[in-house]
């Protein structure tokens, strides 16, 4: 081949390799040539929103390592075994991987038959070793642009029942423990444009956000949503509301899906902080969503506004998990208050939490622009904020909850799904 060509051979791939979303990637080698290769694969310009790490010790230590933690979006796992430790193996992984995890398997078998077992067993792709860096890239971004590549996001909507219930702090806490404890990339989308306080509690004055998008709508694809993004922490981003008042907010049922679809395609979750109204855009971001959180107070008002938005979604989503709410703004001294068994009696699940009135703390936070876990990361409520983001992410039915107070409550979710 001549330079010429063999420059043209490359170009002609790198065309048809689509950038990776903002996923974890983990992966387990045995190998240091192949180490080496998914290493180089990281650095390449279209890994560059992916968070990628390595480590020694295949399908083994992967176990070992996701054992007792939230698998990524996608492990990579090299095994140098024969087809059956490669099989058994992934069996022993399949115990402790989320659902959600994309598993692709680095090995030394052209096998068939080997490959069919593999994919029989969900794994997404099999490449031969030796691998090269662009094969690891190809196989990586393919995994969510190949054109029945499940979307990367999954979209989680909180709003209150009534307003004034915590439901934003509710959502600002649950995305945080999202980003910080499950280390996937979140961004919180604050859809009370007028009044949000997502830049308040997370301490930041974006000077862009929601409204450039909304009302903008031709201009939007993921690189734009991607430039209206401030980043709060390592994993987690805002997409802010203006919080001011010279324009008015009227949408159409349609103004944020494309705004929404957009996150979907690069970011693993997305929280909308969904103010409390009842438009036609508030209901068809509801019901769009994959996952609903409800936040009641624990009165009679809550009570009636729960149960509404509660039959309502779950008749207009048959096939999905029901929606769930959980009690906040409970225990409020002296303050006759609806106890949770009677909600659960007329709502027909429990709540997924319960979160005591503390006007201490979550005053201190919000004063401070902080999150409760960042204030005092071993308070109670912030390892509620923890479970409820491992259950809003799938990630609740394995490993840490399992031994938790929180656990019946997760069998139960699953039950009713
Ligand atoms: N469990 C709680 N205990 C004490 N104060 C709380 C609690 N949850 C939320 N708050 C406070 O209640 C106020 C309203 O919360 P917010 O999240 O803005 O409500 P919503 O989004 O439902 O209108 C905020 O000042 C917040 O700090
Ligand atoms: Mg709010």
């Amino acid at each position: 081949m001549t330079d010429i060509m063999q420059a043209a051979a490359v170009e002609d791939q790198a065309e048809h390799i689509a950038p990776a979303p903002r996923v974890s990637v983990q992966a387990f080698c045995e190998t240091v040539e192949t180490a080496a290769a998914v290493q180089a694969a990281g650095e390449d310009r279209r890994m560059s929103k992916a968070h990628l790490k390595i480590q020694m010790g295949g399908i083994t230590a992967a176990a070992e390592a996701y054992s007792n933690a939230p698998t990524p979006n996608v492990i990579i796992i090299e095994s140098v075994g024969r087809g059956d430790d490669v099989l058994n193996g992934l069996d022993s992984l399949a115990d402790v991987c989320d659902a959600g995890t994309r598993v692709v398997v680095i090995g030394r078998h052209n096998d068939v038959l080997l490959y069919r077992e593999l994919t029989r067993r969900g794994v997404s792709d099999y490449l031969i070793s030796p691998v090269g860096t662009l094969d690891v890239v190809r196989a990586i971004c393919g995994l969510f642009s190949a054109p029945d590549a499940k979307p990367v996001g999954r979209v989680i909507a909180v709003i209150g029942a009534k307003g004034g219930v915590g439901a934003s702090t509710v959502a600002h806490n649950i995305a945080f423990a999202v980003a910080h404890d499950l280390q996937l990339d979140t961004v919180v989308t604050d859809l009370d444009l007028g009044f949000g306080t997502a830049g308040l509690d997370y301490n930041q004055d974006p000077t862009q956000g929601i409204a450039d998008a909304v009302f903008s709508p031709d201009r939007i694809d993921t690189a734009f949503i991607d430039r209206l993004l401030s980043k709060c922490t390592d994993h987690l981003s805002l997409l802010a509301a203006p919080a001011t008042l010279e324009r008015v907010y009227d949408f159409g049922e349609e103004a944020f899906d494309s705004i929404v679809d957009s996150l979907r395609a690069t970011m693993p979750c997305i929280v909308l902080d969904i103010p409390h109204q009842w438009t036609g855009w508030t209901k068809r971001t509801l019901i769009a969503a994959d996952d609903i959180l409800i936040v009641a107070a624990p009165d009679l008002a809550n009570l009636r506004n729960a149960k509404n938005m509660l039959d309502l979604l779950r008749a207009a989503r048959p096939n999905d998990r029901r929606p769930s709410y959980c009690l906040n703004l409970v225990s409020v001294p002296k303050r006759p208050e609806i106890k949770p068994a009677d909600f659960a009696k007329a709502l027909g699940d429990q709540p997924v939490a319960i979160i005591p009135f503390e006007p201490q703390v979550f005053g201190t936070a919000a004063n401070n622009g902080q999150m409760l876990a960042e204030l005092s990361s071993s308070h109670r409520t912030a390892e509620t904020f923890r479970q409820l983001a491992q259950m809003l992410t799938g990630r609740a039915d394995t490993k840490k909850s399992k031994s938790s107070l929180f656990a019946p409550i997760i069998e139960m979710l699953k039950r009713s799904a």
